[in-house]
């Protein structure tokens, strides 16, 4: 029964990655929707993942917030090999509670990895005007710098709707996540179903085009309730490793 189940697995894996051009698929059994067991479980997975992956020269580890990365963070150990890898959040305040936040977990990850780490203090919803006041802040725009630099990203994705709740956004700009049909949020980028962008919360840090830069992208997402979001964002994250379980899986190859 085991050795079926594993089996299933793989093919989920296999069959992800060539729909969606993907580096690499890993998919955890259970659905991270119903048991934080399964959500711990992607945490385990996108550990291993990261550690694989850092390499000498690739050592600034962006990361976003959200529950999933803060699973993530529980499951980090020590790194042996790279003892100064560096966390960084990936992209200023997006309206998270503290445990949430990038750089809450970001702070978490180096403790506990034994790596260092830097923050990012940018508050959320600005203006353009202090936005642009912001961005010039020496100290905060090498920050920005080093931020943009980082060779890994490891970030979560939320249901559109769920983010636009969660952050209290405003009735102007919820409008405009629905009118859009938004199914998906990744960096504060909301996507409709076909991976078109109908909305992003104005802040400073890691940009969709950044991703492009030859960096390692890993998304950990999972939970059948946030199949549509993957699938809106995966359309566009080619090359990108996605940490996910069997809830997502099943519902996203359904499909095809
Ligand atoms: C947020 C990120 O902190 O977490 C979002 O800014 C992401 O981009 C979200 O979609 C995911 O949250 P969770 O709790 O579902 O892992």
């Amino acid at each position: 029964v085991v050795m079926k189940e594993v089996s299933g697995l793989r093919l989920l894996e296999t069959t992800l990655k060539e729909a969606f051009s993907l580096a690499e698929v890993v998919v955890v059994s259970g659905d991270s929707d119903s048991s934080l067991f399964v959500k711990n479980e992607m945490g385990r997975a996108a550990v291993s993942c990261i550690k694989e992956r850092l390499v000498d020269s690739k050592k600034i580890v962006a990361v976003t917030g959200g529950t999933t990365l803060a699973a993530v963070a529980n499951m980090m150990t020590p790194e042996i090999k790279h003892p100064d890898v560096l966390f960084v959040p990936a992209r200023g305040g997006l309206g998270e509670n503290v445990q949430n936040q990038a750089n809450t977990i970001c702070a978490k990850m180096a403790e506990k990895s034994m790596g260092q780490y830097r923050l990012l203090h940018v508050p959320d919803q600005l203006s353009d005007e202090a936005y642009k006041s912001i961005v010039g802040e020496p100290s905060i725009r090498e920050m920005i710098q080093l931020i943009k630099s980082a060779s890994m990203v490891v970030h979560g994705i939320g249901d559109a709707m769920t983010m636009a709740e969660r952050r209290r956004t405003s009735s102007e700009d919820l409008e405009k996540v629905k009118k859009g049909h938004a199914v998906g949020e990744a960096f504060g980028y909301y996507f409709n179903q076909k991976g078109e962008v109908v909305h992003k919360v104005k802040t400073v840090g890691i940009q969709l085009d950044d991703l492009k830069n030859n960096k390692c992208v890993i998304a950990v997402a999972g939970g059948s309730s946030k199949a549509k979001a993957i699938r809106a964002f995966m359309q566009q994250a080619h090359h990108s490793i996605l940490i996910t379980d069997e809830g997502a899986a099943k519902e996203l190859v359904r499909d095809f």
